[in-house]
């Protein structure tokens, strides 16, 4: 049998998660997860036999180095809460990756790095990231991946609300369009990404709206699934941007940022996406009716 090494930095996360339990379902996979906690990752995959593990962070750019020696693709993940240091990680590690003979890095990004030029910081960080990437000299294969707005934010931001005063916060018009996704379909396509042919793929970017939905619309399937009703509430900026701050703890350039609304009535799914996930993506009403508890 020949084996294909996979390297995953951000595997014990939403996105990650997902993609380690496919990788590891191919026993020709063999899958070393780079983590801070080895505990956390025997937790989430135990221990099939193709699994490694490597205790590390990724701001320890010279484990990783001699860590990844041997692998040829690499699950890129790095989650930097306050963005600063985005692209000079993404940068560091790739450049070893590639140095070391890896031969497709599959990047996590967001569909805000397509926003206008430094419109965005959280874009603007992830657009870093992206081309410092794309510049490195004689590189391998550079697969992008670029989410919309991740299902999974009702966990710790719309939360407290649902929770709380059965509404979800929004400064957009009830009716306006919004792009979600659901993280195990970002995760499903990396897998499937890391495991196809590396030319099939080549540098391709792929953005990822897997559901378009109104906040009405939102507040009514919610409504729906938890068998009672939620009301979504308009609210001005200002109050928004209190609510992130001290709510959610948000820093303020992140929270200011969040108060951006760049969508159109032209959003709308990704056309491609059904073909790279081989299935429709999942929608909103399935995502709530799976994390439904923790909004009861
Ligand atoms: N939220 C959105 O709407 C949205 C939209 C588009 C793109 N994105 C991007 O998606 C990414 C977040 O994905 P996610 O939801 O899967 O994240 P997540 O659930 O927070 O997981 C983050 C992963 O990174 C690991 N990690 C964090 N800091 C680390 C460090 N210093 N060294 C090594 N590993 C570290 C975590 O490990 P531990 O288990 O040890 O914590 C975990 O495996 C971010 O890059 C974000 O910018 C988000």
């Amino acid at each position: 049998m020949s084996y294909e090494k996979i390297f995953v930095v951000g595997g014990t996360g939403n996105i990650g998660t997902r993609t380690v339990k496919d990788l590891l379902q191919n026993e020709s996979n063999l899958v070393t997860v780079y983590a801070r906690s080895p505990k956390k990752v025997r937790q989430l995959f135990h221990s099939p036999p193709n699994l490694s593990v490597i205790q590390g962070d990724y701001t320890d750019v010279d484990l990783f180095e001699k860590s990844i020696s041997g692998h040829t693709r690499l699950f890129l993940l790095v989650h930097n809460p306050e963005l600063h240091d985005m692209a000079k990680y993404n940068t560091a590690l790739a450049e070893r990756a590639y140095a070391a003979g890896v031969k497709q890095i599959v990047m996590i990004s967001g569909l805000w790095a397509a926003f206008p030029y430094r419109s965005s910081f959280i874009g603007n960080a992830a657009y870093e990231a992206e081309t410092a990437i794309a510049a490195i000299p004689n590189r391998g294969m550079f697969v992008t991946l670029r989410p919309s707005i991740f299902m999974t934010n009702h966990l710790w931001i719309e939360i407290h609300t649902i929770k709380n005063a059965n509404t979800i916060f929004g400064t957009i018009d009830p009716d306006a369009k919004e792009p979600w996704i659901s993280t195990n379909d970002i995760g499903e396509v990396a897998a499937t990404i890391l495991q196809d042919p590396i030319l099939k793929h080549r540098n391709a970017v792929y953005e990822m709206i897997g559901d378009v939905k109104s906040p009405k619309e939102r507040a009514s399937i919610l409504s729906k699934v938890l068998g009672k009703e939620i009301t979504y509430t308009q609210i001005a900026d200002q109050e928004r941007y209190e609510y992130l701050t001290k709510e959610v703890a948000m820093e303020h350039i992140k929270a200011y940022d969040m108060l951006l609304q760049p969508w159109s009535s032209e959003t709308k799914v990704s056309p491609g996406f059904s073909i790279l996930l081989g299935r429709q993506p999942e929608g909103l009403e399935n995502w709530f009716e799976k994390n439904k508890a923790a909004f009861l």
